[in-house]
């Protein structure tokens, strides 16, 4: 059984403090000018929550935001550790900030998220990178008011790592990049440890957030006009085990979806472990979820999701999908996939083939394994050569494009509900979404952006659908 956590704490007044005493610093430096913060977000929704909670500090703490660090009198990124390639990529972007740091040595260089709570990566970025000043992982979240106090007045380097990773803060601000479609923390951390991820190490136990917290959230948010929101968590089925006064996922649901007003439930991760019959039931009884379900089987062998320690089979998975698919009319399904982990064999690799053109996947984010240091897998036998792993990769992609092609082929002519969401700026069209999240372009006044519209479906080009308004 999980631990049950103690009732989540608040931001202390202390922190409220520190904003203000930032403000105050910053108007003198900047003689009356507001300060500029310049924030990059790397990796999952999980990251952009919480660059949205930053954002919030930084506002009351009286910044404004750029679009370029050249602009910016405070520079942070965010960053993921899932994968080395995000691992590298942050590097290369923090090295290029070094000219900049010389040319204005007053600008404040920060980094933060998963990949700071990794003690080789502090190490590195402290040894290597001397122009960055801040550094704090994921569990200072709710001090981070007073590390930049410390930065910006101390002039020491302010390195810190949390271990709090049993608590969660409430009351933190938070400035939401969109208007019409925003993101829902519900719960934090993973208790999983499938093999290969270094998400536990990173973001610590899994923890939820009171049910009353999050539908006060949610009922600001639908008043506010959010039309589409997104409830966050690394494995939502797992929701509520450990407050005090347990609540399963599907309840959660159920109690958002009877708040009045028109606007798109979703949810992610869903464990396919964890994804409960009370869970399909919630979403086929409900009016506002969406018929959407992202379930991550990650590979189709048994052999290798054992290796994986991901606690279900094939045959486990393909039956919550036929249950999805008898309750759930034209449920739109999604999932994570990953090529090439230590040991898999084309023959396993050829299960995952296997399982994709059984399902009929809308669309599928697919990774080829990259190890992460301290995970088991990284420890594991890895024959397999990078070549024929990428081999096996486009192999993939090559069926599901095939899959999604039909799939989109088959919605022709059928007329869905969209929420239109952006302007291509080289064309002029609308991107929409439908509910099952398939992209939908077509012609029409941008004035239309954040509203529901409906769409007959004219054409179909690979996993994109074009459309017109009707
Ligand atoms: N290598 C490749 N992909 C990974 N993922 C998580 N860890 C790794 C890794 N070490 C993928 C999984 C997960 C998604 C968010 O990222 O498919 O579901
Ligand atoms: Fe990582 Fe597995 Fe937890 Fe997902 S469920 S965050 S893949 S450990």
């Amino acid at each position: 059984m999980p631990e049950t956590i103690m009732k989540a704490e608040q931001l202390s007044p202390q922190q409220s403090e520190y904003m203000k005493l930032t403000a105050e610093i910053m108007e003198i430096r900047k003689r009356g000018e507001r300060p500029l913060a310049f924030i990059r977000t790397y990796g999952c929704q999980q990251n952009v929550a919480d660059s949205e909670k930053i954002k919030g500090m930084l506002a009351a703490s009286g910044f404004d935001f750029v679009e370029s660090p050249e602009d910016a009198d405070f520079i942070l990124f965010n960053t993921c550790a899932v994968r080395e390639h995000a691992e590298d990529r942050v590097f290369g972007n923090v090295g290029a900030l070094k000219n900049l740091k010389r040319k204005h040595p007053q600008i404040l260089i920060a980094l933060c998220g998963c990949m700071m709570e990794q003690e080789h990566i502090a190490n590195r970025i402290y040894n290597s990178f001397p122009f960055v000043g801040l550094v704090f992982g994921t569990h200072s979240l709710h001090h981070f008011p007073e590390l930049l106090y410390r930065s910006l007045t101390d002039g020491r380097r302010v390195f810190e790592r949390g271990n709090d990773d049993k608590k969660i803060y409430e009351g933190i601000p938070v400035r939401r990049d969109g208007s019409f479609k925003g993101w829902l923390p519900i719960m934090y951390g993973c208790n999983n440890f499938c093999t290969y991820c270094i998400v536990p190490y990173v973001r610590g136990r899994e923890r939820s957030r009171e049910k009353d917290v999050i539908l006060r959230e949610a009922r600001q948010m639908i008043e506010g006009g959010f039309r589409d929101i997104t409830l966050l968590g690394q494995n939502v089925n797992s929701y509520g085990k450990t407050l005090a006064e347990p609540v399963s996922f599907a309840q959660l649901i159920r109690e958002i979806d009877a708040i009045d007003g028109d606007y798109w439930l979703r949810f992610m991760t869903s464990h396919p472990k964890d994804c409960s019959r009370e869970l399909i039931d919630a979403i086929a009884e409900s009016r506002h979820i969406s018929k959407h379900l992202h379930l991550p089987f990650q590979s189709g062998s048994d052999r290798i999701l054992k290796a994986m320690n991901r606690h279900y089979d094939r045959k486990k998975y393909l039956e919550t999908v036929a249950y999805a698919k008898e309750r759930i009319g034209n449920v739109s399904l999604t999932s994570d996939i990953i090529v090439g982990f230590p040991g898999e064999t084309y023959e396993d690799f050829k299960q995952t083939l296997s399982l994709i053109r059984e399902v009929e996947f809308t669309s599928l984010f697919t990774f080829i394994y990259s190890p992460r240091k301290g995970t088991p897998a990284a420890a594991y036998d890895d024959p397999v050569s990078a070549e024929e792993k990428g081999k096996w990769f486009q192999e993939l992609l090559d069926v599901q494009e095939e899959i999604a092609a039909a799939r989109c082929a088959s919605m022709v002519g059928q007329t869905e509900r969209v929420l239109i969401e952006s302007v291509k700026e080289k064309t002029g069209e609308l991107n929409a979404r439908t509910s099952g999240n398939i992209i939908v372009e077509l012609e029409g006044d941008k004035s239309l952006i954040g509203t529901f519209q409906n769409a007959k479906i004219t054409r179909a080009r690979n996993w994109i659908l074009k459309g017109e308004l009707t």
